[in-house]
């Protein structure tokens, strides 16, 4: 059966066909969202179930909720474990915190969610050439689902970026260029690069499909244990856009029987364009000068889907709160002492985030809990060496 339908500008409303290779709004440059047709889906599934969707591998088991694309790329992404963390959430009164580790999924983070539909997508429309700019991961996942597509890719790195990422990268058959600078650095440097055919650029918010790969992580969660608040670090804010998403789509299909969990974003102080322009009740962020942070996942100024993230935080009860390096340092030892796991700073600064919020009363600590951490730690070289903060 097909259920997807097509594309709608997050910005403007704008509908866009099912086959066009637009990345981004014709209109206004807006994301792209991928709508399905959920009262088919809803008189298909009798029983009404998330599990009563089930069917394929990796992403593709919840495939009723993603794009119907003829060649389904996975390299067995997703699934990841739900663990009860009984000591760390001890350390706040928290007796129902769970972290979801994504450092499980292929290439080691949750970015494997997202490139295997958008990758599917490329496929698709017979796209000769991806590219992406990217912290490490990102570019990694494209690179090795590249390679399962036997697509060439070409990733844009800031010279920051983790020791290993280009030579895995290069290991996956992707060319690497790296860039001096950050982030919106190594954007410019693809940007000014690409000539003709631009249908292949995967950049967050510039393709609709890495969303949709990760609103699994909603869906999966939904299966386990119905959370109350998960709390996610943001940089561009595909997470937070992608479990808004999910959730709209679960209350569409008469899924979800309550309000949508509560979604927190995490940013490091040094760059926290989001939590600025919640606390400042704004509908639009403002991008953040000489951003600094050790997790360069979230290490981002800007997002090209700022208002969308601001909206799913806020038509989720949800909330935004910032924290430093220090915290994040101390997070990543916590994390790894409690619960065996080696975090990124990036989920490790989720759990610093959660530390905030209960402290401040913003989440009780008798809520169901999720902080989810988005990658291992293990590329992260630093962590291990003596750097103090
Ligand atoms: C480990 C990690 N966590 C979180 C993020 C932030 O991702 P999002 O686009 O969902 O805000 C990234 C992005 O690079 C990342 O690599
Ligand atoms: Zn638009």
């Amino acid at each position: 059966m097909k259920y997807f339908e097509g594309y709608r500008c997050g910005s403007c409303g704008r509908e866009i066909p099912a086959g066009s290779a637009a990345g981004e709004c014709p209109a206004c440059a807006g994301p792209l969202l991928c709508v399905y047709d959920t009262s088919a889906i809803r008189r298909r599934a009798a029983s009404r179930t998330i599990a009563s969707m089930r069917s394929g591998q990796g992403v593709w088991r919840y495939g009723d909720l993603l794009p119907d694309f003829a060649r389904r790329v996975t390299l067995g992404e997703g699934n990841t474990p739900l663990l009860r963390a009984r000591r760390l959430g001890d350390a706040i009164g928290a007796r129902d915190l769970y972290v979801k580790d994504e450092s499980s999924n292929p290439t080691g983070s949750f970015k494997a969610r997202g490139m295997a539909v958008a990758v599917s997508r490329l496929l698709d429309l017979g796209v000769k050439k991806a590219y992406v700019p990217s912290a490490g991961n990102a570019g990694l996942a494209l690179a090795a689902y590249g390679a399962a597509a036997d697509i060439p890719c070409h990733v844009f790195i800031p010279s920051e970026t983790p020791e290993g990422v280009a030579e895995e990268c290069r290991l996956y058959g992707a060319e690497v260029t790296v860039v001096p600078g950050i982030l919106p650095d190594a954007a410019r440097a693809l940007d000014a690069s690409v000539q003709g055919d631009r249908s292949g650029i995967v950049s967050t918010f510039r393709e609709p499909c890495r969303v949709e790969g990760k609103k699994t992580m909603a869906f999966e969660l939904e299966e386990e244990i119905e959370p109350d608040w998960i709390v996610f670090p943001t940089g561009g804010g595909t997470g937070i856009v992608a479990f808004w998403k999910a959730y709209r789509e679960l209350e569409a299909l008469d899924i979800l029987h309550r309000p949508m969990p509560r979604l927190a974003a995490v940013q490091a102080e040094g760059c926290a364009p989001l939590v600025k322009a919640f606390a400042e009740g704004a509908e639009r962020a403002i991008p953040w000068k000489d951003p600094v942070t050790i997790a360069s996942g979230i290490r981002v100024p800007s997002s090209r889907a700022d208002a969308l993230i601001l909206q799913a935080l806020r038509e989720s009860g949800g909330t935004a709160v910032s924290v430093t390096d220090g915290e994040i340092m101390e997070a990543v030892r916590e994390i790894s002492l409690s619960l065996g796991v080696f975090p990124s700073p990036e989920g490790a600064a989720a759990w610093a985030g959660l530390k905030r919020l209960v402290r401040e009363n913003t989440v009780s600590p008798s809520a169901r809990i999720v902080i989810v951490n988005t990658a291992g730690g293990a590329r992260y070289r630093f962590l291990l060496g003596s750097r103090k903060l």
